[in-house]
């Protein structure tokens, strides 16, 4: 959560740290705050609220100098206000600072800063690290680069990206990482450093990554890029192949719809990298020859965890399969040796929860592949094997070209154990051109899945069932309703309903059912009879080959198109996002930026 930026070399250096802070929004945007450093002063604004406040304070005033730092917020300690706005300018107005991540003991730093006359302004753990800076300094007139980074990362307990700038250094910023991501570019004019690369690229699409514990000094002249522990420095590059207009809404009201309608062109992009990588995956697999696959992960990312351990079971597969909660593994884990392979999956690459569960594994030596969307994250640093999603960026907060490549992902993943054939892996593969095709089917029934949003957005309560492998993709659909549209959706297995959940049932409730899994597809309608008898509304989303079924009181039915299972499963989430879209906007919600969200969760 929470983006920072810094640039040096710009005329229009205001209109740069906006610009710059606007394809970060996706990370938090309680607040924005840009410092800029003119002949050694710094000018500092900080709005609460979305960048579009900040931008409107700054309007009509003219902001010279050639290099700043920027920052947009999701909170965690202190509320969203001006004050707890960042940057952040120390005591004396030598230094300020931008802060991804959470400073654990600032507290203590806090006290620590007091004894020396510090007088805090926020309720913030990020301000300390301006005063700590500014003392470090009075205290050591000679610091060098090694020694403030020394300094800091013995001093800073939690998890942290910074960038630093010293009032009597205009042209330089100082960057750190420790658990947050950071990435940089260097051009012949401009210095540019960011927490995401999409920032960057208009820069540059060579990208430098810092890797975690490493810090770096940044001017027009010069670049060094030290570790923390001083040990010899690998320096990380990629070449970014994407287009700034992939980030840009290109005329569509929401990222969420674009990113909707980009579905059929990246599960293609997924079919193409995991052609190319199926060797390395096979290879790893039959090496590996694990007893247990575990896939770790948070959110929407963790129901194709669950997806896959249903397929596995109704596939027969010798290895358990089974999946886990990033923010539980660590407190709760499950045996782990070198037998098991663990499964990471996180389209951002940067969740923290997820982070820790895959070091956790790793320090029980099992096997890691790391599923990522985002090159140079620090996911895809901890894999003993990585996968790119290949979905392109994802801007909309709530997940849907990057979950659908997860839900596919986590499927081959169960072939390649079932089979080591690469002849059956790549006709499996094949598979997703038709996907892509009925992708494009369901989009084209939006009017009739647009209806049944509306009557869905009246209700605040829901249910989403299924049974068998419509189970993991009732969890997504719930989850979707709930961040898009604020509609408290509950995901349950059909058959649990008679076990206390259907209580809850009266006149004109909804009730989502799914018959997607054809082998418990006639269970699942004896379920939804049950409810429909109590006077529960019916939605049905059936993606199965054949008629519809009848049903003994009315019902609000989406007939999809049918492909071979278990792809037809993956367009029942196309429908329930846009059902999950078109009830957010009758709702009156900004669905690209749900309240209280992030889309990269680095804090644990
Ligand atoms: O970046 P990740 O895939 O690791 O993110 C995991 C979850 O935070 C994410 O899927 C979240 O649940 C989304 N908002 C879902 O739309």
């Amino acid at each position: 959560m929470c983006g920072i930026v810094g640039i040096i070399g710009c005329h229009d250096i205001s209109t740069e740290l906006i610009k710059m802070l606007h394809g970060l929004e996706y990370r938090g945007y309680d607040s924005s705050g840009i410092a800029i450093n003119l002949h050694g002063n710094f000018q500092i604004y900080k709005k609460a609220g979305p960048l579009s406040i900040l931008k409107k304070e700054i309007a009509g005033i003219t902001l010279k100098g050639r290099s700043g730092i920027g920052h947009t917020r999701w909170a965690t300690h202190g509320a969203p206000t001006d004050t707890n706005a960042h940057p952040f300018l120390s005591s004396k107005s030598s230094v300020t600072v931008v802060h991804n991540g959470i400073i654990e003991n600032y507290k203590a730093l806090r006290d620590k800063l007091s004894d020396n006359d510090y007088i805090m302004e926020s309720e913030t753990d990020s301000e300390v690290i301006a005063h700590l800076i500014e003392l470090f300094t009075i205290h050591n007139p000679d610091w060098t680069f090694n020694s403030l980074v020394a300094y800091l990362s013995t001093t800073l307990k939690g998890a942290y990206a910074l960038l630093i700038q010293f009032a009597d250094k205009p042209n330089e910023i100082y960057g750190l990482r420790f658990e947050c991501p950071l990435a940089y570019v260097i051009t012949t004019k401009t210095v540019a450093i960011s927490s995401d690369i999409a920032s960057l690229i208009t820069y540059d699409r060579n990208i430098n990554i810092l890797r975690d514990r490493q810090a770096v000094h940044l001017s027009l002249e010069k670049e060094e890029l030290i570790n923390f522990d001083s040990t010899e420095v690998d320096k990380l590059h990629v070449n970014v192949d994407w287009d700034i207009k992939a980030a840009e809404k290109s005329g569509y009201d929401y990222f969420l719809r674009k990113e909707i309608d980009e579905q059929s062109n990246s599960v293609r992009a997924l079919k193409s990298a995991l052609i190319e990588s199926a060797g390395k995956i096979n290879s790893f697999i039959k090496n590996t020859n694990p007893d247990s696959v575990i896939f770790i992960a948070c959110g929407s990312a963790s129901y194709s965890g669950v997806f896959a351990s249903v397929f596995a079971r109704q596939l027969e597969l010798k290895q358990t399969v089974s999946w886990e909660i990033g923010s539980e593994f660590r407190y709760n884990p499950p045996i782990i040796n070198e037998k098991t392979l663990v499964i990471g999956m996180s389209q951002s690459g940067e969740t923290a929860d997820t982070v820790t569960a895959l070091r956790y594994a790793k320090s029980k030596n099992a096997k890691v592949i790391s599923v990522i969307n985002v090159v140079g994250s620090t996911i895809s640093m901890i894999g003993d094997l990585t996968i790119n999603l290949s979905a392109g960026p994802e801007v909309a907060v709530p997940s849907t070209k990057a979950v659908i490549n997860q839900f596919i992902a986590s499927m081959f993943f169960i072939e390649v154990l079932r089979t080591q054939d690469q002849d059956s892996l790549n006709k499996w593969l094949s598979t997703i051109d038709d996907l892509a095709v009925a992708i494009k089917q369901v989009i084209a029934m939006e009017d009739s899945i647009k209806s049944y949003a509306k009557l869905l957005a009246g209700h605040q309560n829901m249910f989403i069932v299924g049974r068998g492998l419509d189970y993991p993709i009732s969890l997504e659909g719930a989850l979707k309703l709930k961040e898009t549209a604020y509609i408290h959706a509950e995901s349950m297995y059909a058959g649990e309903f008679k076990h206390g959940s259907i209580s809850l049932i009266e006149y004109g409730m909804p009730v989502l059912i799914l018959l997607g899994d054809k082998s418990v597809a006639l269970k699942t309608i004896i379920n939804a009879e049950e409810v429909a008898t109590r006077g529960g509304q019916l939605f049905i989303i059936d993606s199965l080959e054949g008629e519809k079924f009848d049903f003994s009181s009315e019902v609000n039915y989406i007939k999809l198109p049918h492909i071979k299972n278990p792809f037809n499963l993956i367009t029942q989430i196309v429908a329930l996002q846009l059902l999950a879209y078109h009830a957010g906007l009758h709702r009156n919600i900004n669905v690209d930026r749900p309240r209280n969200l992030a889309k990269s969760v680095t804090v644990e």
